[in-house]
């Protein structure tokens, strides 16, 4: 049996995870580079879990400047079997409000220029992402979320800038018009790599805004990000830690594949 290992990368606002108890902290090192931070490990509950800072503490990187493909891999190495996004968010849709956590089922990647991939040549692998959450997973923080009394919106589109600046109004209208549900700039290429990793992901997108599409809000601004996501961390640190401490001590099978995401996607021949 695999052991199950939860991972948690933690976004705008959350830093730290409070409720994870027997905590370690180390420095992984990953051929892939520096990611953004120690890994805080620890344990909630009987279940092992592994904590990433995605901003590194004190918010030192940039959604550009972050280490994905050496995050996942630190992840991977500590046993990482399933693993929950934390991510402050804009909205499209007037019902998606702040503070409402979104559990996101699609994405569309707009991001250019990141290292999007553990593959390349010499070793040429195509995964399948065309669901790239894990159901299941999803289906599991969202009877956490109900056991908790947290409200969350099941389903939606979150399309991944590049930032760092945020959208211009011609753009948010255009993600709306196209039915993006929320907006964000970390999700890509973090969840194509894990899926690489064979870990299964599910994002919790924390609503923080209305980015700038909105007649009668304000375009979105620092400030409103950090306040609302200050606030939903509590919130978070909650519904993490009843999922944690309601999660299987096996890790489960995937729906859709993610645990077996490399069987038959690599194109490159074994002698060659
Ligand atoms: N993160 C939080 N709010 C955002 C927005 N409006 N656009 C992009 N990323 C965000």
């Amino acid at each position: 049996m695999t052991q199950a290992v939860l991972g948690v990368i933690g976004g705008s606002g959350v830093y730290d995870l409070p409720g994870l108890e027997d905590v370690r902290e180390e420095a992984v090192q990953s051929p892939w580079g520096e990611p953004s931070d120690a890994l805080r490990i620890g344990r909630i509950g009987d279940t092992k879990v592994v904590f990433l800072a995605r901003h590194g503490r004190g918010h030192r990187l940039s959604p550009s400047g972050i280490n994905y493909r050496a995050n996942i891999d630190v992840l991977k190495r500590a046993g990482v079997t399933d693993l929950v996004s934390l991510s402050a968010c804009g909205s499209f849709r007037s019902e998606l409000h702040p503070g409402l956590f979104v559990l996101v089922d699609q994405f569309v990647d707009r991001t250019h220029g990141r290292a999007s991939s553990f593959f390349g040549n010499g070793c040429v692998a195509h995964v399948s992402l065309a669901h790239p959450i894990g159901p299941a997973l999803q289906a599991r923080i969202a009877q956490a979320a109900e056991a908790e009394e947290i409200a969350v919106h099941r389903g939606g589109t979150y399309v991944c800038m590049e930032g760092p600046q945020f959208s211009s109004f011609a753009e948010s209208t255009t993600y709306k018009a196209q039915g993006y549900d929320v907006v964000g700039m970390t999700n890509m290429p973090e969840a194509k790599l894990a899926r690489e990793a064979e870990i299964t992901y599910a994002t919790i997108a924390m609503v923080t805004d209305f980015d700038c599409w909105h007649p009668t809000h304000d375009a979105v601004d620092v400030a409103a990000v950090v306040a609302v996501a200050r606030a939903n961390a509590s919130k978070a640190a909650r519904l993490v830690a009843r999922l944690a401490r309601d999660f299987p001590r096996e890790s489960e099978a995937c729906p859709v594949g993610s645990k077996h995401a490399l069987d038959g996607a690599i194109m490159t021949a074994e002698s060659h």
